[in-house]
């Protein structure tokens, strides 16, 4: 596929899909380690047919952006954060860990040899990271592969919830993503192969995404198939689930302390009960995709719970929205060790 001639790509106007870009990453571990890695023009991959991640799911992957700051100048956000997650990924799937250093290393690499895909600071948009971990190589029995790859491949992109600021609605499902003690934990493909139908089940009756609860009582809510949930109760405290299931959300854990320390809440890890939504004025939905999506309502049962409104942001998630893209384009301080700068020239091309 050819890459998209940067000068008709509108950037104000992107959605979450897939734009080439020019260069990827990629690097292979075989003979018990992790070669130096290539940038690359082609998007496409040759692998086995009887590799582990295409039949068993050996495959974990990472989701994060690079953001264009008012001088012009890229940034990214906590991106140690992401590597660290992705070797617990690696661990859980017994595949070899990334280093961080690495892991930077690779994914700086790639932002800078496609720096002119990062969208400019005042169009909304950003550059979208994913970089994965693959078992590959002949292997027929289910035990770990004895080769992988790692890869960061880019894209730009838009909004993911189509609301932008404006809510989107939700719908639970009935069906799990995850199981207590499972992979609900890591970020590996077979949590989201799993979310697959529930998602389109929930887009065919017109909702943005489905929520998923608690796997083991279907009481609580524990997350959407994307994306972290967050609620702000009627006393002003910012709360998220508790639960075993779900993905530590690195979205989620920056805007509880921008929360504690940019608006002072208290807040809160705890059972959020699927029958007691009134006790909360507002929710969101929050990661790195979503950014902070509020939530107009969530059906439950054949029966709409309204938030704050089906309509309006409410005044906390436009607070918590406003300082978490604050930080991230740049535009307002972040807390110590959130922000890591790319500079353009580029060394591994
Ligand atoms: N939960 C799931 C299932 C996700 O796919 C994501 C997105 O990465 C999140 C939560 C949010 O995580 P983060 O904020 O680290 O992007
Ligand atoms: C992310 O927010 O980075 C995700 O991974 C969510 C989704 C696009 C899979």
């Amino acid at each position: 596929m050819a890459h998209e001639p940067i000068g008709t790509l509108d950037f104000h106007n992107l959605g979450f899909s897939y734009t080439k870009t020019k260069w990827n990453y990629l690097s292979r571990w075989r003979d018990g380690k992790w070669d130096d890695g290539i940038l690359r023009n082609e998007d496409t991959l040759t692998i086995a047919c009887t590799s582990t991640c295409l039949h068993y799911g050996q495959e974990a992957f990472e989701g994060m952006k690079a953001y264009r700051r008012k001088d012009g100048k890229i940034q990214l956000f906590r991106p140690d954060e992401n590597a660290k997650r992705l070797q617990r990924s690696c661990e859980r799937l017994l595949m070899p860990p990334i280093s961080v250093e690495r892991f930077l290393q690779a994914v700086t690499a790639v932002v800078r040899a496609n720096a002119e895909f990062v969208p400019p600071h005042d169009s909304g948009a950003s550059l979208y990271i994913r970089p994965y971990v693959l078992g590959v190589g002949d292997n027929m029995g289910v035990r770990p592969a004895k080769e992988y790859l790692f890869g960061v491949v880019c894209t730009p992109v838009g909004a993911y919830f189509k609301g932008g600021l404006s809510p989107v609605n939700f719908i639970v499902t009935d069906l799990d993503r995850a199981a207590p003690n499972g992979t609900g934990q890591v970020k590996v493909g077979g949590n989201y192969g799993a979310s697959l139908y529930p998602h389109e089940a929930a887009k065919e009756k017109g909702f943005a995404d489905c929520i998923y609860l608690d796997p083991t009582t279907h009481t609580k809510i524990d997350e959407a198939g994307s994306a972290n949930f967050f609620a702000i109760t009627r006393t002003g405290k910012l709360v998220t689930p508790k639960s075993s299931s779900i993905l530590p959300s690195i979205t989620q854990m920056s805007i509880m302390e921008i929360a504690r320390r940019n608006l002072g809440m208290e807040t809160a890890e705890q059972d959020i009960f699927i029958d007691r939504l009134d006790d909360y004025a507002e929710a969101g939905a929050c990661g790195t995709a979503a950014a902070i999506s509020p939530i107009g309502g969530i059906e439950y049962h054949g029966k709409m719970h309204v938030f704050h409104s089906l309509t309006e942001v409410g005044p906390v998630t436009k607070r918590l929205y406003e300082l978490l893209t604050g930080i991230q384009y740049g535009d307002v301080p972040a807390p110590e060790g959130w922000i890591f700068p790319v500079d353009e020239s580029n060394s591994l091309k």
